[in-house]
């Protein structure tokens, strides 16, 4: 395995790869790996014949509040986990190669970076969209692996690269979960006990309004509520969103006619949790 730490040595490890014929796929992340992201490699080595993934963990999808510099950097762990699973290419720029100056232009996603999650983390989307952006002319993969546990991320560079030509197909992967439902995620690691234990709540509200939609329900309204009331007896320290939304708008829906994605955001402590199930309520659970 190779770690190209700029961008002309990425160029020519990618550039010989294309040159000998190999669909080149591309896992981008900020490291601290777990076995989420592993899926997504294992997806992109199924998947493509040359496997990037990027370690960076981007500035810019960070609000000033925010984890920057607290966010785990477990080098020396993420290089062996892509190294054990067969990863061709690790790109882990500093922060001066991929931004070496102030820039100028930012993607914004309207609409889609502007709900749910967006109000919550003024910026970030934008943050997300840029940086992507950049990995994309950079690497130029043929496809690109995100997990499904970001659906609103995922949303985000899906419009981002059809409105924007990018030759680039974007998968979409499972969210990989515990034992007990909770979402892999690297924030998890800031989770103390009693936090880990309440924190089930997320999975568990939407696995009750799934179970509600198969039964029959449409109506988003009392999904909705119920949700909040499996999520308030955790005793979160904030509920930023719960809602029922169109998977491809992310607007809210009234009535389930079709496939309806519900999200929440919850905080406990100082983490903030995300979480979120697509349900097709023609399935029968
Ligand atoms: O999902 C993430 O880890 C990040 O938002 C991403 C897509 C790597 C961009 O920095």
């Amino acid at each position: 395995m190779e770690v190209a730490r700029d961008i002309a040595s990425l160029q020519k490890a990618v550039g010989e790869a294309r040159a000998g014929g190999l669909r080149v796929g591309l896992v981008p992340t900020m490291g601290a790996l777990h076995a989420g992201h592993l899926s997504l490699v294992s997806e992109a080595l199924r998947a493509t014949e040359y496997v990037v993934v990027s370690i960076f963990v981007n500035p810019t999808q960070f609000g000033p509040s925010e984890d920057f510099d607290a966010y785990p950097r477990p080098e020396e762990s993420d290089l062996a986990a892509c190294n054990d699973v067969g990863v061709d290419l690790v790109f882990a720029p500093s922060v001066d190669q991929v931004y070496p100056g102030a820039i100028a232009t930012t993607i914004h996603v309207a609409g889609l970076s502007d709900t749910l999650c967006g109000p919550h983390r003024p910026g970030h989307f934008d943050g997300v969209a840029t940086v992507v952006a950049k990995l994309f002319n950079l690497v130029r993969p043929d496809v690109a692996f995100f997990g499904r546990k970001d659906a609103q991320q995922l949303a985000i560079i899906r419009r981002m690269g059809a409105d924007l030509n990018f030759p680039v197909a974007v998968e979409g992967c499972p969210t990989v979960r515990e034992a007990d439902g909770l979402a892999l995620s690297s924030r998890n690691a800031y989770l103390s006990t009693d936090e880990r234990a309440r924190a089930i709540a997320l999975h568990d509200a939407l696995a009750a309004a799934r179970d509600r939609i198969r039964a029959g329900t449409r109506n988003a309204a009392p999904l909705v509520r119920e949700m909040a009331s499996i999520v308030q007896k955790s005793r979160p320290t904030a509920v930023d969103y719960i809602s029922a939304v169109d998977p491809d708008s992310l607007r809210p829906i009234d009535t389930i006619e079709g496939p309806v994605l519900l999200a929440l955001a919850v905080r406990y402590g100082k983490t903030r949790l995300i979480d979120n199930v697509l349900v097709d309520p023609t399935e029968r659970g």
